[in-house]
């Protein structure tokens, strides 16, 4: 198998994630470490740099993954595609559209370089599963989704980076409910008509929302309601889809903390006449996972993306720049097209 050759900057959380994830894929040599805490790469037996310019610049290599606060992703993305590298960024693209458009700016310079975004949760197995079925179009055509995504925030919740603005752009919206958002872009089309509510509700001594309710809208007419909080206090995630011969609901979600529930896919396809159950309670199949292959799944798309000359399926820049127009809209609490 042919190794590319790939840098980390930003070694916390997600950076750590996708190097375990390279190391399980086996087609990844990690050659540099980069974080400006240099403390963050003890026990790491890479080359190490507390700046990214220098780790870039200093190292060969054929990918670069951009896992460091949204304020610095933009600067680090469009300077790596610049020096003909492959880029994998973390979500969210940027702390706002215009961060977007600037890297499309300079993608569409370069004729389409590989650049994708990390939205794991479309590599989630129950939201394959929930493709799956909805491209099979055994329950009809999806018509509507309702969708919440919460979290219970943390002790130093209002100090930590994600809520500050200057930093991460956006409060839980941008960097939760993006996430749910992108589900409901994936499994609906663009939205073209926005009204929402982006509220502090509770965290009052933070610059950002803790709560954000969107109604969208697509131009064929599916609607969808979205809630993103903090403010949920016992983690959940829980995602309706109502077509015209069935319904799926997607309930729970399997991450690292295990605090979302187990990971549970149920659907019912539309039975008046009683013939699998009573009225209102059809016959329900049922599917519970019990790992979270997404790192890997994401890993592998790009690795074929770079040795291979794949294309980019998921999180495309595309994909980036539609979320962000939108999140631009329910940020301005948006009534109508
Ligand atoms: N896909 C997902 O589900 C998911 C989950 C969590 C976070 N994320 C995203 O990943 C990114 C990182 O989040 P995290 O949870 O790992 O945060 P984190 O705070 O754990 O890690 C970020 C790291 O980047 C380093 N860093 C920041 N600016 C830097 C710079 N200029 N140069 C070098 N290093 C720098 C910090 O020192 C820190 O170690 C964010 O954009 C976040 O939105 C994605």
């Amino acid at each position: 198998m042919e190794k590319i050759k790939a840098v980390i900057i930003g070694m916390g959380r997600m950076g750590r994630t996708r190097y375990d994830a390279m190391q399980r894929h086996g087609g990844y040599e990690v050659v540099a470490l980069c974080d400006k805490e240099i403390s963050n790469l003890d026990g790491y037996m890479e080359r190490k740099f507390s700046d990214w310019k220098d780790c870039i610049d200093s190292s060969e290599m054929d990918a670069v993954f951009v896992c460091t606060y949204n304020v610095v992703i933009p600067e680090i993305v469009c300077y790596s595609l610049e020096k003909g590298y492959a880029v994998f960024s973390e979500k969210p693209p940027g702390r706002n559209l215009q961060d977007t458009l600037r890297m499309k700016n300079v993608y569409d310079g370069l004729g389409a370089p590989v650049l994708k975004y990390g939205f794991n949760h479309r590599y989630h197995n129950s939201v394959m599963e929930a493709k799956a079925l909805l491209d099979s179009r055994i329950l009809g055509d999806i018509v509507c989704a309702r969708g919440v995504y919460g979290k219970a925030g943390s002790p130093g919740f209002a100090r930590e980076w994600r809520n500050d603005a200057q930093i991460s752009g956006g409060g839980i919206m941008l960097d939760q409910g993006i996430h749910m958002l992108d589900l409901m872009y994936y499994f609906m089309g663009e939205f073209t008509e926005i009204q929402s509510s982006v509220d502090q509700l509770v965290w009052k001594d933070m610059p950002t929302e803790d709560s954000a309710f969107s109604i969208l809208r697509t131009a064929d007419g599916k609607v969808a309601s979205l809630h993103s909080s903090a403010i949920q206090w016992r983690h959940k995630f829980s995602l309706d889809l109502i077509c015209t011969k069935g319904f799926i609901s997607l309930d729970g979600l399997l991450t690292s903390t295990c605090s979302y529930g187990e990971e549970k896919i149920s659907y019912y396809r539309k039975d008046l006449e009683q013939k699998t159950g009573g009225l209102g309670r059809p016959m329900e199949h049922t599917m519970c996972f019990d790992s979270d292959q997404s790192w890997d799944y994401e890993i592998k798309e790009f690795y074929e993306a770079v040795a291979e000359g794949a294309p980019i399926r998921e999180g495309t820049i595309r994909d980036a720049v539609n979320l962000m127009k939108i999140l631009e809209r329910i940020y301005k609490g948006e009534k109508t097209c």
